[in-house]
């Protein structure tokens, strides 16, 4: 097959996000204004929102969540973009990197100059049993939920099948959920900014105010080994190995070449996109690897013209810290078998030689399903142009990738960028 290209470029060239968390007080309205306007402010050089030709909006299950359906004209309305055309991209935990591919492609076809794509989700205004009963429906639900399954459940049995071919332990998966939460830890967008350590000073702090009985922890792994502090959710995933139930909003601003410096000196270009489907988990042949993810990582980066070793950051799907690990492999970051390795040699830290997760990942950042996506590209957006902060990578960020995926792998939607 002839390797396929974009029509013309595409650039990113402003993103922001509302803070992910627990927002009892707002709407997925308020939360994608709040995106919008720190979009907004991200764009060098101004932007009249009357520029905005469309948008592509991320959204799992409002329907569900929130009783409402219908959602990309209400975000066009609610951001004042109305009669602009507003689509609602649903593709399960995939939806706004699949939204962000729809606006790259629009603009590609020569239909529009500029494009909002983003995501919505609000998952919170359920309690947690009915928010894994929505999530669910992103699974088979004629063959795999019947048969017991959750999503930590179908997590769980990549991590038991990973661990029993290759020898990773728990404790490689407790490393993936330490190194995201010390990166989250920078973020002042993540639900929980704060590292393990001090998520332990928080109990102990607490008992003592309560007058209970106080927890002694050696270290970290000691506090993530405790069945109380942190308990199995579906073995051998526990509590800090689950991304959480949150709510958020992202917004990214895409240019055409043609167009993208009037909006900034500084863009971000969109140099390969690659999207892949696959059957649902009962019919694999093989646990530890994501072909969708496979294909669309090889359909990337034969359009970028690049490959794995010239990605310098990646934000990656961590819905599970096993998803992490897989992930890597499966971008080829590192081969079958190794990415459990590489973590526990440090090598996806911040500071390592493949930084994976900066923003702190799904696990840390937050999971609001539908838009997490194009909180991905957000992360990238600031890595490749310096504006990281205190988790800033060192060096020249000058190619970046993002990987998102819908479900167990069902599908997996992947971008690589460039800063020229
Ligand atoms: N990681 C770390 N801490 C978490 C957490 C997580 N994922 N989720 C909740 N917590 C903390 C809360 O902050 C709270 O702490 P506090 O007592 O200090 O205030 C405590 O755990 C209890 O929170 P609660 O909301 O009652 O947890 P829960 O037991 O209802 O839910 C999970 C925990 C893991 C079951 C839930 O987060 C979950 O289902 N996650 C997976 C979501 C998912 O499947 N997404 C799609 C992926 S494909």
């Amino acid at each position: 097959m002839t390797i396929k290209r974009l029509g013309r470029g595409v650039a990113i060239v402003g993103a922001g996000m509302s803070k992910f968390g627990v927002f009892a007080e707002k709407a997925t309205r308020d939360l994608f204004v709040e995106a919008f306007g720190e979009m907004r402010v991200s764009v060098d050089k101004g932007l009249d929102p009357k520029d905005i030709e469309a948008l592509y909006v991320g959204n799992c299950s409002s329907d569900l969540f929130e009783g409402q359906g219908h959602t990309a004209p209400l975000m066009a309305d609610w951001a004042g973009l109305a009669p602009r055309p507003a689509t609602r991209v649903e593709d399960a935990c995939a939806s706004s990197g699949v939204a962000l591919r729809e606006g790259i492609i629009a603009i590609a076809s020569g239909l529009y100059d500029v494009v909002l794509a983003g995501g919505i989700e609000k998952m919170t205004n359920l309690p947690t049993e009915q928010v894994t009963d929505t999530l669910a429906i992103a699974g088979d639900v004629l063959y795999e939920i019947p048969a017991g399954f959750t999503f930590p459940g179908f997590y769980a049995a990549m991590a038991t099948v990973y661990m029993a071919r290759y020898g990773a332990t728990p404790e490689t998966f407790m490393q993936v959920g330490l190194k995201n939460h010390e990166n989250g830890a920078l973020n002042d967008k993540a639900q929980f900014g704060a590292t393990i350590r001090q998520v332990m000073e928080k109990k102990v702090a607490r008992a003592k105010a309560k007058g209970r009985p106080i927890p002694t922890w050696a270290d970290e792994m000691d506090f993530l080994h405790d069945d109380r502090a942190n308990p199995v959710v579906a073995w051998p995933m526990r509590l800090f190995d689950c991304s959480p139930i949150s709510d958020g909003a992202a917004a990214v601003l895409l240019a055409s070449e043609a167009v993208a410096r009037s909006f900034t000196d500084d863009p971000i270009y969109v140099i390969g996109s690659g999207q892949a489907s696959d059957v649902a988990m009962h019919d694999r042949a093989d646990l530890t690897t994501l072909r969708a993810a496979r294909v669309a990582a090889r359909q990337a980066y034969e359009m970028a013209g690049v490959g794995p070793a010239d990605v310098k950051v990646a934000e990656v799907h961590d819905c599970f810290t096993i998803a992490e690990v897989i992930a890597t492999e499966d971008l080829n970051f590192f081969p079958p078998g190794q990415g459990y390795k590489a973590v526990e040699e440090g090598l996806t830290a911040r500071t390592g030689p493949r930084p994976i997760n900066t923003s702190g990942g799904l696990k840390s950042k937050g999971h609001p399903v539908g838009a997490s996506g194009a909180g991905q590209v957000v992360e990238i957006w600031k890595q490749m142009r310096g504006a990281g902060g205190a988790r800033q990578v060192p060096g020249d960020v000058n190619l970046a990738l993002t990987h998102n995926v819908g479900g167990t792998g069902q599908t997996s939607v992947i971008h690589i960028y460039e800063r020229r």
